[in-house]
């Protein structure tokens, strides 16, 4: 088994490109049952302190890092808190690979952002994204998360749902006009989560979001966003997931954390949910499709909470542990595929027999009909009692993340 002491395999280095979003650390864990349970941090601060632990980019939305009421009203106020997060920037050689908006906090959000029902809130909240994608712009971002978290219903006469697709529609069109138009470097990354805090959202699912994005006028800047924790509280499979977005060219960025199944968005520390799954992601995140295919390259982004029950140590310890967490299940994942027995258990299971067309070369619609070998003649019992060992994949995935190979 290869070295794992922490001193060199679990430092995470800028090549990792482990980015945090600034409201993670941030939190000071109120929820809806309890008030906060830390005082609030300094998120510029916490920036130098994801540094120290190896981070590699930050990312924001507006009002973590500029007040609401500042942001809106007192544009010095705003520029002074702005040149301290980029002194910060250029401090300690963190990125900033995406930014996104806060259109759920403030009341005004409350039915809705870009799809509110009330005209006058959808146009403001085109005005405060368009201000955040410009700055996103300025520090370097190339990715501008959407995640509608108040884009939905509780009651579903409330929604005419074709009309809050048309309006999400105009939102995106009029933001990918405006990064066209100002010949910004910036791609949009739609995140999909199915409820929470609205009773029902919007585009819920990665599939929703790729459908979604086909119907716009500049397809190609509009990819999606997945989190771990969005798909598996719909009971989806997140590496399933997003494996459709990367080989359709949607996969933009991730948002890596850890869920126990369908309930509510718990925003654990990456791998501390599902760690099978977790493994599974990594191997495509890092090693491709078995078959060759497109490869992602972009941030490894954790959307975690720190738990309730911790204080600032117990912040930067999971900060670290979402790291190390990849890290380990990087070195798993490599040591996976390296393995003799892997390549055996997928070659008996014909796994990379599946990136072979079905016609071969030359061959038609014609002549596979013709050819009785593939109906008339063929033995279907036969290759119905054939094995395909597809189990022994899993176990050996076990075998490695608990260090017995
Ligand atoms: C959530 C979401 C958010 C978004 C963030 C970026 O469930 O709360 O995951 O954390 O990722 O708002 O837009
Ligand atoms: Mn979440
Ligand atoms: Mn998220």
């Amino acid at each position: 088994m290869a070295d794992l002491t922490p001193a060199t395999k679990l430092v995470p280095t800028p090549e990792d490109k482990f980015s945090f979003g600034l409201w993670t650390v941030g939190w000071a864990a109120a929820d809806p049952f309890g008030s906060a349970t830390r005082p609030d941090i300094d998120v510029i601060d916490a920036a130098r302190r994801l540094a120290d632990l190896g981070a590699w980019g930050i990312t924001f939305h507006d009002d973590d890092v500029v007040p609401f009421e500042v942001g809106h009203k007192d544009p010095a106020g705003r520029d002074e808190i702005l040149g301290r997060l980029k002194k910060v920037v250029a401090d300690t050689g963190l990125t900033v690979p995406m930014v996104t908006t806060n259109l759920f906090s403030h009341p005004i959000f409350k039915e809705g952002a870009f799809t509110a029902n009330d005209r006058d809130v959808r146009r403001f909240a085109l005005r405060k994204a368009f201000r955040q994608l410009q700055l996103g712009a300025e520090l370097g971002a190339t990715t501008f998360v959407m995640w509608g978290g108040r884009e939905g219903a509780e009651v579903d006469g409330a929604k005419d749902i074709k009309a809050a697709l048309d309006r999400y529609a105009e939102a995106v069109n009029l933001l990918t006009t405006y990064i066209t138009e100002q010949g910004l470097d910036m791609r949009i990354a739609i995140e999909p989560k199915p409820n929470e805090p609205r009773g029902d959202i919007l585009l819920p699912t990665v599939g929703h979001a790729i459908a979604f994005s086909y119907t716009l006028e500049h397809p190609h800047l509009v990819g999606v966003n997945p989190e771990v924790g969005h798909e598996q509280m719909s009971n989806l499979n997140f590496t399933a997931g997003i494996a459709q977005a990367l080989a359709a060219g949607k996969l933009f960025h991730v948002d890596l954390n850890g869920q126990h199944g369908p309930k509510f968005d718990q925003d654990l520390v990456f791998g501390h949910g599902d760690l099978l799954s977790a493994f599974w992601t990594v191997d495509l995140l890092e090693n491709g499709f078995p078959g060759g295919g497109p490869t992602y390259d972009g941030p490894r982004h954790f959307d975690y909470k720190p738990n309730r029950t911790e204080d600032f140590d117990g912040i930067w310890d999971s900060a670290s542990a979402n790291m190390r967490t990849y890290l380990l299940l990087k070195e798993r994942a490599a040591a996976f595929r390296a393995d003799p027995e892997v390549q055996a258990a997928l070659e008996k299971a014909s796994v990379t027999e599946l990136a072979q067309p079905t016609l071969g070369e030359g061959e038609t619609l014609a002549s596979i009909v013709e050819d009785r070998s593939t109906f008339e003649d063929f033995d279907a019992d036969a290759k119905g009692r054939r094995g395909y060992g597809i189990g022994a994949l899993d176990q050996l995935a076990i075998e490695h993340l608990l260090g017995a190979r």
